[in-house]
């Protein structure tokens, strides 16, 4: 069996990992030096927005996915009406990408999300935000990633700050309120087109300057949040007749309500837990999923873990000339995605198993220090 990828970034890297187990093939749209062409995937070299080099590259595999959602959309669904096997769909592809209509979308099935509204410019921010109150977050509608594109603005000061900076990035922008979080959460849910659906647990997130930093399970929220988390995963998979796998970003408020923040049509950051936690990892899931094969047990497979990123010091120094270092620690998994460093880059995290959250998170943050080299 054979699966085109989108990208070949740590994504598409640690997918081939769970292709060869499976003795799938895989094939990347990137450059050779990417993550996972540096490893000997094979690459299509171009861009998502390119039509060719689609189409090129859906001609490579049975199924064509992804690992990000840089892409051409008209150029996907005009190669899916060729009777390319696209998963998911361009049409729900839609959603990741352009988070004004995901927004929508969501809304329209039910599903509760922040109160937000078009910013065409800065005065329709500061009619939302008397309408509502401060302080409100200005996103872009499409194309932002690691908090870049979103802009938590106390005040008109800050948000003609946020108007600036996208100016100069030709951003379309979005204003939405500022929900006082108690907890932020994700969850995975995979779906394939036989309609078998699987549902990893939900992971407490914590993400720092917009960036995920630290995943752990089992949850803190407890239960029922756990499963109201779950019950919207299935929901939003259902309704969108998913075929693929899916991330589901959760704020939790400070009344207990759930809200969707954001999907991701793909693998996820926050799902790299599952690869040492979970019965199944998000890439082996992710594939059988596109692929229409039975999927994998999600349940959880030890009592506790946690994940940590590693970050590119600011000295601009190559964590991977510290591994000896992270794999010091006790139970330490470390994972590194072969990217050159810079400062403030994901290079890889770790993930660490343990009989509680707390003694997994410590030694996941240990090992990600020692590897930063601030421990
Ligand atoms: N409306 C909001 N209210 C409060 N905090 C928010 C809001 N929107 C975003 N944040 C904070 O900023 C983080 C990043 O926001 P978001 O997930 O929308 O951006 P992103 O850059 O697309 O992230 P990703 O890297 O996950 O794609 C959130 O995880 C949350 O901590
Ligand atoms: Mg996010």
């Amino acid at each position: 069996m054979s699966v085109a990828m989108v990208g070949a970034g740590q994504l598409a890297r640690m997918s081939w990992q769970a292709a060869i187990s499976l003795d799938v093939e895989l094939v990347c749209l990137g450059a050779a030096d990417d993550a996972a062409g540096r490893v000997g995937v094979e690459i299509v070299g171009g861009s998502g927005y390119d039509r060719e080099a689609l189409r090129e590259l859906a001609r490579r595999g049975e199924v064509l996915t992804y690992e990000h959602e840089l892409l051409d959309l008209d150029a996907l669904a005009a190669i899916e009406a060729e009777g390319v096997a696209a998963r998911p769909s361009a049409g729900l592809l839609r959603l990741a990408v352009d988070k004004v209509h995901q927004r929508r979308t969501l809304s329209a099935w039910g599903v509760t999300v922040p109160a937000f509204d078009p910013a065409p410019d800065t005065s329709a921010v500061e009619r939302f935000a008397a309408r509502r109150q401060w302080p409100v977050v200005i996103k872009a509608r499409s194309g932002g990633y690691d908090g870049r594109g979103v802009w938590i603005c106390e005040d008109m000061t800050a948000v003609e700050a946020a108007f600036e900076q996208a100016e100069r990035g030709a951003l379309e922008l979005y204003v939405e309120e500022g929900v006082p979080l108690a907890n932020e959460l994700a969850i995975i849910v995979a779906r394939a087109a036989s309609g078998e659906i699987a549902v990893f647990e939900a992971v407490d997130t914590h993400q720092e300057d917009g960036m995920c930093r630290e995943v752990v399970m089992p949850t803190t929220v407890g239960s029922a949040l756990a499963s109201q988390a779950r019950d919207v995963a299935v929901e939003i998979a259902e309704r969108g007749e998913l075929q693929g796998l899916m991330a589901v970003e959760l704020f939790v408020n400070r009344r207990g309500e759930l809200l969707v923040n954001e999907l991701a049509l793909r693998t996820h950051n926050t799902g790299h837990i599952h690869t040492e936690a979970s019965r199944v990892s998000q890439f082996e899931q992710h594939l059988r999923a596109v692929l229409n094969l039975p999927l994998g047990d999600p349940a959880r497979a030890v009592p506790a873990a946690a994940m940590v990123n590693i970050i590119g010091p600011a000295d601009g120094s190559d964590p991977a000339d510290r591994l000896a270092a992270g794999l010091q620690v006790r139970s330490a998994h470390v994972h590194l995605y072969g990217k050159s460093p810079r400062p403030g880059r994901k290079l890889g995290h770790v993930t660490v198993c343990a009989p509680t959250p707390d003694e997994a998170l410590q030694r996941a943050r240990l090992a990600a220090a020692q590897m930063q080299g601030d421990a």
